[in-house]
């Protein structure tokens, strides 16, 4: 599921119409990562480049001069190479980028050194992003350096570097409706795969039994990958928050919390849900699993344009602690629990986080020190969780070593909000049946 070719110029005019005049903007592709010896991680392109571009090389450098009169999009890219593409893959090559990218002028990233000090020459400012690769910074300050060695020529060295990023990442804070449809899409697909391990499961089986299903159905669906790596903890596992060795039995008695979502064209999905492997809840799961969920529903009440970015947490945390003090697993009053953060045992992370082409996606939380406003196209979780520490002597044992989890993806709107993972059951009935359905 591809995004309209329409979104990218309309997203660089966006981004240029922003920047001052007499500027350049400089951002550059990811760099590749080894995994071991010559093994590289699979290439995953930049979010801000290919948010940009649409184009998912390596190596590639971005341009972009607003005002340019010959043209204001420039790319630099791997050339055509008939035997290095007969190792690691087809590359558009310079020739064809204009045509296939739609970039104005497109160069062979081997003479960056020469072109772009020529590009940079002359321009007021230059917006890059410093400080996220330490190689790409000495080359942009090797490129500005060479023009300074040439001011007794007349070169014109720029007076000025800005950062890009809060202008970038606000605008992809903000989906528009085509982003919002690839993210329901990878929604769907992520909701079937928590379906699917819920039918599947069964006490003896093993983490990452349910794992391997989980990233066939996301691969199938045609993602390529998962958002992020997928998290599926049985029992006391469960408590830790990013475990990810998923490598342990699944017992009769255990709840398993699975936190897992596919990428698909760039966009994340993130879903959690928590199930009983034996498809039936203890009375103690039941009992904190209901309030988790009560606390998500909240929390998600709270979603919509001109409501603030902590009031689905504050509305969650408000329904835990008042849940946990009734049922014992804290003491004195709801303000008392509030002012000293003693819940923080039990529920130790926000209620959520913007979601888009990073699973932790860009944009601001607070504004002027103040948590911002929500906006209609914004997309967020809403995740809260009950955790109860395996060795936490300060409750009954009964308790000890559940963890719980419920997330779900939401898009803000004027008058509430989106649920686009709404396709994963999450009520206490239909998750034990689903549970105790099997797979067809
Ligand atoms: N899967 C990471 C998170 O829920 O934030
Ligand atoms: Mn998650
Ligand atoms: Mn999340």
């Amino acid at each position: 599921m591809k995004l309209d070719a329409t979104e990218y110029p309309r997203r660089r005019g966006q981004l240029m119409s922003q920047l001052c005049e007499n500027s350049i903007a400089i951002i550059p592709a990811a760099a590749s990562h080894v995994r071991n010896r010559d093994v590289e991680y699979l290439y995953r392109q930049d979010s801000d480049f290919y948010y940009l571009t649409g184009f998912d090389e390596e190596e590639g450098v971005l341009v972009l001069i607003p005002g340019r009169e010959h043209g204001e999009y420039v790319l630099f890219c791997q050339e055509k190479d008939k035997q290095m593409e007969t190792w690691t893959g087809r590359r558009v090559g310079p020739d064809a980028a204009p045509e296939v990218l739609g970039c104005d002028d497109a160069f062979p990233v081997s003479d960056i050194d020469d072109i772009l000090p020529g590009l940079i020459e002359g321009r007021d400012r230059i917006y890059a992003n410093l400080g996220v690769s330490p190689e790409f910074d000495q080359r942009l300050m090797g490129w500005v350096n060479h023009i300074k060695s040439q001011v007794r020529n007349g070169s014109r060295p720029p007076r000025e570097f800005c950062g890009l990023d809060h202008i970038l990442h606000e605008m992809r804070l903000i989906k528009s409706d085509a982003e919002v449809d690839v993210m329901q899409r990878a929604a769907e697909i992520s909701a079937e795969a928590h379906c699917r391990a819920m039918q599947m499961v069964k006490p003896g089986m093993y983490e990452y039994q349910l794992d391997a299903e989980i990233t066939r159905t996301f691969m199938a669906a045609g993602s390529r990958w998962p958002a992020y790596p997928s998290i599926v903890g049985a029992g006391e596992n469960a408590c830790i928050l990013h475990y990810t060795r998923n490598d342990m039995e699944i017992r009769d008695g255990d709840l398993v919390l699975i936190d897992a979502g596919c990428e698909l064209d760039y966009y994340a999905s993130d879903i959690t849900r928590t199930f009983p492997a034996n498809g039936k809840f203890s009375p103690e799961q039941k009992a904190l699993y209901e309030l988790v969920l009560q606390a998500q529903y909240a929390a998600i009440d709270e979603v919509k344009a001109g409501k603030h970015w902590n009031d689905p947490h504050d509305a969650a945390v408000n329904v835990l602690v008042s849940g946990l003090i009734d049922l014992g697993l804290l003491e004195g009053t709801l303000e008392a629990n509030l002012e000293s953060g003693d819940y923080r045992r039990f529920y130790m992370h926000k209620t959520g986080h913007w979601l888009g082409m990073d699973v932790h996606d860009v944009g601001e939380y607070r504004v002027d020190g103040q948590p911002r406003m929500l906006l209609n196209g914004m997309v967020l979780t809403v995740e809260p969780g009950l955790y109860v520490a395996p060795d936490d002597d300060s409750v009954d044992a009964r308790w000890r070593g559940i963890g719980i989890r419920i997330e779900d993806d939401v898009v803000v709107r004027e008058d509430g909000c989106e649920i686009l993972t709404r396709a994963v059951p999450k009520t206490v009935e239909e998750v034990e049946a689903l549970c105790q359905q099997g797979l067809d």
